[in-house]
C-alpha cells in the first residue's frame, strides 16, 4: 500500500483546479442510462473506481457502453432488458453503488450476486434489504442478510410505502429504482431530506415521480427514453480544496462546474459561517441539476456548533470539516452525526485519533466530535484507515503543519479523486 508526504505549505495556493465529476450523479446516470430505451450520453462523469465499479456491473448485466469523447454513450436496454450476470457484480468500495445496484436487481427476473471490498462487506445492508424484502424480494446474506456479499433472486415486486428510519439518499434511492419495476406507486419517507439526484433524474428522463421534500413517490413500470446527461464537478471533492485554500494564507482558487445542489451544500453553508471567503459565481442549471463556480480566498475561520439538521447535506464533508475546526479560533461541536460511524469506515473514530496524532485536542462522541481550535498542527504519520475522505483531509491538514505529515494507504484516493495528489501540489506551484 502506498502512502504519500504533505508538507507545511510553502506558497500559497493559487490558480484553477478542476475535480471530477459528481460521484453520486455518475452512479445514477449509469444506472438509469442502462435502464432507459436508446442512448443516453454520459459526459463530465467520474472515473473514481467506485463509478467504474458501477460501470462494469451495468456491462456485466449486459448493457452495451461505448467511450467517446468527453464520456461515454450507454445503449440502454429498457427496463425489461438487462441480462443474468455470469459472475459475481463487485462493487468495491462503493455502498452507493451496492445499494442502488440492489434496488435494480431486486425486481429483475435472475439471480445475481453483489459484494465489494472488506470495508464495504462491513457494512449495513439490513437498512436496504429489509424494504426490498417488504417489496416481494428474496435476498440472503451474512448475518441475516445485513452484510455483503448479497445474493438476490430478482421477483416480481409490489409497490410499498416505506418510511426510513434514517435521512439516507442510498436507502431512499434503493427504494425508488426497485419501485420502477414495482406494481402501483412506491412511496419513501425520509425523516430529513437527503440529497435528491436521483429525484431530478427521474424528473430530467420523464420517470413520473413526485417530490413533496421527505416525501418522494414513483409510478412502477413506466418506461423512459435516454438523454444526454451532464455532470458537474462533485462537491465533495471540492470540498478538499475550500478547506485548502481557507487555511493556507494568500491563498486563492478557482474552481469552476461543480454542483449546487441545495441537499450537498452544507459544506459551504459552514464554512461560511466559519469566516470562509467564498464565492459562488455564474449559477445555472445543467441536466436538472443546480451548477456554479466557486471562489475562495484563504481567511481566518472560528468555532461553530453543527447540529443534527445539518448533517445529511454535509455527511461526506465531515472529516474535511473536522481539520477547517482545528485550525478556526474557538471550539467546533459536531452532534447528530451517528451515520460517520458506518462510512468506508467510522469516520468519528478515525479523525479523532487521526487529529490528536497531528496534535489537536478533540472529544469523542457517540455521534460527533468537539474540536479544539488554534491546534498547532504536528508532523506525524497518519492513517488513512482505507477511507478516500480521510486520507485526503490528513493531506489537507498536512499543508497547515509544522512538518511533514504522511498518510499511509492512499491507493484508495482513486475510488473517488484519481490525480488529487497532483492537483494540490500544481496548486502550490502555481
Ligand atoms: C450517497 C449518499 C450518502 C453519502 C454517500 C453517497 C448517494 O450516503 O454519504 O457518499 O450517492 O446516495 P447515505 O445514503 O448512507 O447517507
Amino acid at each position: 500500500m502506498t502512502s504519500f508526504s504533505i508538507g507545511p505549505a510553502s506558497a500559497p495556493l493559487r490558480g484553477t483546479v478542476t475535480v471530477p465529476g459528481d460521484k453520486s450523479i455518475t452512479h445514477r446516470a449509469l444506472i438509469l442510462g442502462a435502464l432507459a430505451d436508446g442512448s443516453t450520453r454520459v459526459t463530465g462523469y467520474c472515473q473514481g473506481e467506485d463509478c467504474l465499479n458501477t460501470l462494469r456491473a451495468i456491462r456485466q448485466l449486459g448493457v452495451e457502453v461505448r467511450e467517446i469523447p468527453d464520456g461515454l454513450e450507454i445503449t440502454g436496454k429498457g427496463l425489461w432488458g438487462l441480462v443474468e450476470p455470469v459472475n459475481v457484480l463487485d462493487c468495491g468500495n462503493s455502498g452507493t453503488g451496492l445499494r442502488l445496484l440492489a434496488g435494480v436487481l431486486a425486481g429483475q427476473g435472475f439471480f445475481s450476486v453483489l459484494t465489494g471490498d472488506a470495508s464495504l462487506r462491513s457494512r449495513p445492508m439490513a437498512r436496504i434489504v429489509r424494504p426490498l424484502k417488504l417489496m416481494g424480494a428474496q435476498i440472503s446474506g451474512r448475518k441475516g442478510g445485513d452484510l455483503a456479499p448479497l445474493g438476490i433472486q430478482g421477483q416480481e415486486l409490489t409497490s410499498l410505502v416505506y418510511e426510513s428510519p434514517v435521512a439516507s439518499a442510498q436507502i431512499k434511492s434503493c427504494v425508488l429504482l426497485a419501485g420502477l419495476f414495482a406494481t402501483g406507486t412506491t412511496v419513501v419517507t425520509e425523516p430529513q431530506k437527503s440529497r435528491d439526484h436521483t429525484e431530478r433524474l427521474f424528473a430530467y428522463l420523464g420517470i413520473p415521480f413526485r417530490d413533496n421534500g421527505c416525501r418522494v413517490e414513483v409510478q412502477g413500470r413506466q418506461s423512459f427514453k435516454g438523454k444526454p446527461i451532464d455532470i458537474p464537478g462533485d462537491i465533495s471533492a471540492a470540498a478538499f480544496f475550500l478547506v485548502a485554500a481557507t487555511i493556507v494564507p494568500d491563498s486563492e482558487v478557482f474552481i469552476p462546474n461543480i454542483g449546487l445542489n441545495p441537499e450537498r451544500t452544507g459544506i459551504l453553508d459552514l464554512l461560511l459561517k466559519m469566516g470562509a471567503d467564498i464565492s459562488v459565481l455564474n449559477p445555472r442549471t445543467q441536466s436538472g441539476e443546480p451548477v456554479g463556480d466557486l471562489r475562495v480566498r484563504s481567511s481566518g475561520l472560528h468555532g461553530i456548533s453543527i447540529g443534527a439538521e445539518m448533517v445529511p447535506k454535509t455527511i461526506d464533508e465531515f472529516p474535511i470539516l473536522c481539520v477547517a475546526a482545528a485550525l478556526a479560533e474557538g471550539e467546533t461541536r459536531i452532534n447528530g452525526a451517528k451515520e460517520l460511524r458506518v462510512k468506508e469506515t467510522d469516520r468519528i473514530h478515525a479523525m479523532a485519533t487521526e487529529l490528536q496524532r497531528l496534535n489537536v485536542s478533540v472529544e469523542e462522541e457517540d455521534d460527533g466530535l468537539v474540536i479544539q481550535g488554534n491546534a498547532a498542527l504536528k508532523g506525524a504519520v497518519c492513517r488513512s484507515y482505507g477511507d478516500h475522505r480521510v486520507a485526503m483531509s490528513l493531506a489537507v491538514a498536512g499543508l497547515a503543519a509544522d512538518s511533514v505529515v504522511s498518510v499511509d494507504e492512499v491507493d484508495c484516493i482513486e475510488t473517488s479523486f484519481p490525480g488529487f495528489h497532483g492537483k494540490l501540489l500544481d496548486l502550490l506551484t502555481n
